[in-house]
């Protein structure tokens, strides 16, 4: 059997707490999706083409992990990528009831697919991409719980603003 996992979200940015469900969900599956969601509502800090680039750049020794782009249903993307699994990570109570909704509206459009709930390791279990947007637009040290090159990044962004509000 050739199991396909999506692993959806905004990845804005990526945090290592994505980069550990990621690997956690690369051991189970024959090959996980990392899908970026196209979501032309929210102001994004980093565009999509970005998000894509990082993921990429993160993952490049990791041949099962693929990553993608999607937009409109999750478990209509699922079907067309023939994935059985929706991968989604679970940092305390609080993600909970959120999480369970999806999931179950998830199945009910599509019971043929199964969403697998993932703990990132004790570390990561407060990290958010929200937080850390904020931190480092603050003036806060983010090191250690992103990658590099997303550390590296968020300090170019922020120059970049501070440079267009000067
Ligand atoms: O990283 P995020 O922003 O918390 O990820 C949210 C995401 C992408 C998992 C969620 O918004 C989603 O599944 N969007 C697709 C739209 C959809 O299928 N909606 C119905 C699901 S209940």
């Amino acid at each position: 059997m050739n199991t396909v996992a999506i692993y959806p979200g905004s990845f804005d940015p990526l945090t290592n707490g994505h980069v550990d469900i990621i690997r956690r969900g690369a051991h189970l599956f024959d090959r996980i999706v990392i899908a970026v969601l196209i979501n032309l509502e929210k102001a994004p800090l980093f565009t999509v083409p970005e998000r894509v680039a990082i993921a990429r750049e993160v993952f490049a020794g990791a041949p099962n992990v693929e990553v993608d782009t999607f937009d409109g249903l999750l478990v209509d993307y699922a079907r067309r990528r023939r994935a059985g699994v929706i991968v989604k990570g679970l940092r305390a109570v609080s993600d909970f009831e959120f999480e369970m909704q999806m999931a179950l509206m998830n199945r009910k459009l599509n019971p043929d697919v199964e969403t697998v709930f993932m703990m990132p390791t004790e570390p990561y279990t407060y990290v958010s991409s929200r937080l850390v947007k904020e931190v480092v637009a603050l003036g806060g040290s983010v090191h250690g719980l992103v990658p590099d090159s997303v550390e590296k990044r968020l300090r170019e962004k922020k120059l970049a603003r501070e440079t267009l509000r000067a």
